[in-house]
């Protein structure tokens, strides 16, 4: 099959390392990469440290509104699907290069596969619970990370296509882990000791385009026994400034990690503290306790098990859970997966008639 991938963000450059590697063992790949993120620590340095190939095309779309960014990006990808005439558009998780990837490639009768379909945290406030509903309703195979997602799926009457393949981002920890444990130095190079700090990421707009919330997450760092280190979103950066936010002395403030350092440092955190889905599911895995940033989450399984705690932008219950995060009863599972995930989506690809 000729599979043209569409990617923009910084996890979807972590999901597709391991899927891209599958595909072009037996199909030919065409990576798109829509240029949503574009700063080199969000962007290039996952290609070079995850060794995913060069991108076909590379977009150039940047940053912008919803409407904007999402309209660039739509009229650009039609022109590539326009040129390279792929059998199946693949895209990857709900961000706006997500949607932009499926709909274009919907309006052209091109079969779209999703991988990390199915997931819903029921809030259509959010952004990508948009993108996600929508990209879902307009692909025809649809690859679930978990059993939660197949419901989520048949609950809106979705059931043609739906394949529960486990977790990408599995595969991907799984891989990279031991070269994380190899090759980052990011613990000595902070200064830090194996349990003796906190790890925190703050970026979605319901965070950071809300002064009071920011606010409060930050006070929140300021009260925690210990330092927390925090690798800072551009975005979160200009809003901090913006709103003359001044972290405390506790708080390590931080430019973006690498994927490597990002697993280094999360692996040997007391706890993290985030409003990221991905880093909520790689603590699970990581067994490292989760004080999620938001009232509501779409890895319901990391609640469930004890892994993880909601806690929104409430200073006080930040504070209480974070020092809390040993003490928990916990269960762990393989909820996602067994971190070959990649390798079915390649193979439901090839046997998929449309
Ligand atoms: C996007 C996704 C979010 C995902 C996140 C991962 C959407 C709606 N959101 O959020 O689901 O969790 O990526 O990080 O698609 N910026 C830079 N440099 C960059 C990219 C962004 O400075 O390379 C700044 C710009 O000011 C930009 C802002 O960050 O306006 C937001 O970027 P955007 O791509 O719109 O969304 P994210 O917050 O990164």
């Amino acid at each position: 099959m000729k599979v043209l991938s569409v990617v923009g963000a910084r996890p979807q450059f972590v999901k597709c390392a391991p899927v891209s590697r599958e595909l072009r063992k037996v199909h030919e790949e065409v990576l798109v990469h829509t240029g949503q993120h574009y700063d080199y620590l969000l962007s290039e340095v996952f290609f070079r440290d995850l060794g995913i190939p060069a991108p076909d095309h590379h977009l150039e779309v940047g940053s912008g509104s919803h409407g904007v960014q999402t309209g660039r990006m739509l009229a650009a990808i039609e022109e590539v699907i326009a040129k390279e005439e792929p059998e199946i558009v693949l895209v990857y998780g709900d961000t706006n290069s997500t949607l932009a990837g499926a709909l274009a490639a919907a309006k052209m009768h091109v079969p779209v596969a999703h991988v990390e379909a199915g997931l819903r945290s029921f809030d259509r406030r959010m952004p990508e619970e948009v993108n996600r509903v929508l990209t879902d309703h307009c692909s025809d195979l649809l690859f679930c990370p978990t059993a939660t997602a197949v419901g989520n799926l048949a609950a809106e009457g979705v059931t043609a296509g739906v394949h529960l393949t486990g977790d990408v981002m599995v595969d991907a920890l799984r891989e990279n882990l031991p070269l994380a444990r190899e090759r980052s130095t990011a613990l000595a190079d902070f200064g830090l000791s194996p349990k003796g700090y906190y790890l925190a990421t703050v970026h979605r707009a319901g965070n950071t385009d809300d002064p009071a919330a920011l606010r409060a997450i930050m006070e929140a760092f300021s009260r925690l026994d210990g330092p927390v280190v925090f690798p800072v979103h551009p975005r979160t950066q200009k809003k901090l400034a913006g709103y003359g936010i001044v972290p405390a002395a506790n708080v390590r403030v931080v430019e973006p990690l690498p994927y490597f350092d990002m697993l280094a440092l999360l692996s040997g955190a007391r706890a993290v503290l985030t409003d990221s889905g991905g880093v909520q599911k790689e603590a699970y895995i990581l067994e490292v306790p989760c004080v999620t940033l938001r009232e509501n989450t779409e890895w319901v399984e990391t609640i469930e098990d004890g892994w993880n705690v909601l806690v929104g932008a409430d200073a006080d219950r930040i504070v209480a859970e974070a020092e809390r995060a040993g003490g928990a009863r916990r269960q762990h599972s393989a909820r996602f997966g067994d971190g070959h995930a990649a390798a079915r989506i390649a193979a439901i690809i090839a046997e998929y008639e449309p």
